[in-house]
């Protein structure tokens, strides 16, 4: 599996966020991108997720252009998990189907349940109301419907911003032992000096432009 970046460029509005970006992530990889707020990361993370068009250059997965792709086939190998999971539907379950749904297969409860246990959360957990959960019981819900079919390419959006330590650390922990079971590139911008340790690659995002940088971790 090859993710790769060419000479990406976005602007809002004529007014450009970046441009010339170039980088590639293949099986395994761990990019971690920083840069202030307001640098572009989480554009940079929409237009790799298909959310957001680039005014300039391409984005390939396995050497295919991203606009030659079904989108909700792309979906599927380019997951997205952002801060604050939206959630939708009545209970925990209705989101855990939804990855079956969009594959058309019948939702298959028993690995539900073991991605709850793996975000130590009870099994009876499944039919709790959405409403009902705490921050950090929402965004382990939302980051196992990432996970339930294996990405080629992870991108997390500040994923841990707000929880508590315990929290951070079943979550980093599960994507970690996933990625070394499934072999797929993570991409996460991150202000937590816990996941930084995850990554062999850095970028940075700055005045416009994209650095990166081997990471010996
Ligand atoms: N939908 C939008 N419309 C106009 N400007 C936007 C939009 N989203 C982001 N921006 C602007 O683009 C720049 C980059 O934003 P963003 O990618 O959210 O940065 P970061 O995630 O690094 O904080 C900022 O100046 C922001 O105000
Ligand atoms: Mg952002």
């Amino acid at each position: 599996m090859q993710l790769q970046v060419d000479d990406l460029g976005v602007s809002y509005d004529n007014v450009s966020v970046f441009d010339h970006v170039n980088f590639s992530v293949q099986d395994d990889d761990w990019l971690t991108i920083t840069g202030e707020s307001g640098s572009g990361k989480s554009t940079l993370l929409r237009v790799i997720a298909g959310l957001l068009d680039a005014d300039r250059g391409i984005v390939k997965l396995e050497g295919k252009p991203q606009w030659d792709y079904d989108i909700s086939e792309y979906r599927q190998e380019v997951s997205y998990a952002v801060q604050s999971a939206q959630l939708f539907g009545q209970t925990v379950r209705d989101n855990l189907n939804l990855p079956f749904d969009v594959r058309n297969q019948k939702p298959d409860e028993q690995r539900q349940l073991t991605l709850l246990r793996a975000m130590e959360l009870p099994e009876d957990f499944i039919d709790k109301n959405v409403h009902e959960l705490s921050g950090g019981q929402r965004q382990r819900v939302g980051v196992a419907r990432n996970l339930l079919f294996p990405p080629k390419v992870l991108l997390l959006d500040e994923i841990s911003t707000g929880l508590d330590e315990d929290t951070k650390h079943t979550i980093w922990s599960l994507i970690q032992s996933m990625q070394t079971k499934y072999h797929f590139a993570v991409l996460s911008v991150t202000h937590d000096g816990d996941e930084i340790k995850h990554a062999n690659q850095l970028m940075r995002l700055e005045n416009g432009k994209a650095e990166v940088y081997e990471y010996a971790n």
